[in-house]
C-alpha cells in the first residue's frame, strides 16, 4: 500500500450473469480510477449495471473478467474470506436493501462494525452518538429495526457505514427511500465526512445528490458513457445542502 496509490482502481472489469443459460452482460470493461479523498456519482438508466459495478468494487459480486484494486493492493484474486477482512477494515457499504441486523438495537448495528474494526468501545458509542445525531436518528438509538420506516433503517445503513471512518465508501442509491428532509440530512452528512476527507462512490438517480459529487460517472449498458468533473463553481457546497428541502424532485 502506497500512500499515493488511488483508492479504487478497476482495470477492465466485466460482469457477465450466466442465468438459465443465456449470458446476460451487466458490466462491460469499465476502467475506472477513484483517488483518495474523491466523490464520485455513479447515474445511469435501471438496468445499466450500476449495483453490479459497486458490487464487485466491494466484494459482494465475483467479476467475470478485469482487476480490481483496492488502496494499491489487487483484490479481485482475494478469497471471500479475504474480502471479509478488506470490508471490515477499509469498506463501508450502504446498500439497497439495508441489510441491518434485526435482532440488535439500532445503536447496535451502527456501533458494531466499528467495535469489529478494533476501534474503543467508548470511541465507537461517541462515533455512534455523532451519526445518528446528524441524521436525526439520535432518539432511535434503542429501536430495533423493524419498528424503524424504510427511511430511517436507510439513514441507520448509512451510520454503519461511516461508523469506522473507512477508507472507502460505497453506495448504492443511498437516499432512494428518504424524502427531502432525510435527503436534506444525509447530503448534509456525506458533504461533512467527504470535506474531512472521506472517498466516496455512490449510486444515485438523485441529480441534487450527484451534484455534490466531484465527478460523476454515466453507466449505459455496462459501459461508461461519460466521466466529468463538476467544475467547483457548480458544485453544492456542502453547507447549503438546506437548499435542497426547497427543490421539487
Ligand atoms: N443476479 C443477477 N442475475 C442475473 N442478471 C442480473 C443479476 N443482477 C443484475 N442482473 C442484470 O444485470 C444488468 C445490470 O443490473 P444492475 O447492476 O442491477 O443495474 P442497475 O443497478 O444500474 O439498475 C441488468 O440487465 C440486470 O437484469
Ligand atoms: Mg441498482
Amino acid at each position: 500500500m502506497t500512500a499515493d496509490a488511488p483508492v479504487v482502481r478497476a482495470v477492465n472489469l466485466v460482469k457477465i450473469y450466466q442465468t438459465g443459460g443465456l449470458p446476460v452482460p451487466a458490466v462491460r470493461g469499465v476502467d475506472l480510477t477513484v483517488e483518495a479523498g474523491e466523490f464520485v456519482a455513479i447515474m445511469g438508466p435501471s438496468g445499466s449495471g450500476k449495483s453490479t459495478l459497486v458490487h464487485m468494487l466491494g466484494g459482494l459480486d465475483t467479476r467475470t473478467s478485469g482487476e480490481i484494486w483496492l488502496d494499491g493492493k489487487r483484490a479481485d484474486t482475494l478469497s471471500e474470506s479475504g474480502w471479509a477482512v478488506l470490508r471490515r477494515e477499509k469498506i463501508g457499504f450502504v446498500f439497497q436493501f439495508f441489510n441491518l441486523v434485526a435482532n440488535m438495537t439500532v445503536a447496535d448495528n451502527v456501533e458494531l462494525p466499528a467495535l469489529l474494526g478494533g476501534v474503543p468501545p467508548r470511541q465507537a458509542r461517541e462515533r455512534r452518538e455523532y451519526l445518528l445525531g446528524e441524521l436525526g436518528l439520535a432518539d432511535r438509538a434503542e429501536a430495533s429495526p423493524a419498528q424503524l420506516s424504510g427511511g430511517e433503517q436507510q439513514r441507520v445503513a448509512l451510520a454503519r457505514a461511516l461508523a469506522n471512518q473507512p477508507r472507502l465508501l460505497l453506495a448504492d442509491e443511498p437516499t432512494g427511500n428518504l424524502d427531502s428532509r432525510n435527503t436534506r440530512d444525509v447530503l448534509r452528512l456525506l458533504g461533512k465526512v467527504h470535506g474531512q476527507g472521506q472517498t466516496i462512490v455512490l449510486v444515485t438517480h438523485d441529480a441534487r445528490v450527484a451534484s455534490m459529487a466531484d465527478r460523476v460517472v454515466s453507466l449505459l449498458d455496462g459501459q461508461i458513457v461519460d466521466d466529468g468533473a463538476i467544475p467547483k463553481s457548480r458544485r453544492r457546497p456542502s453547507g447549503a445542502a438546506g437548499d435542497v428541502v426547497e427543490l421539487r424532485s
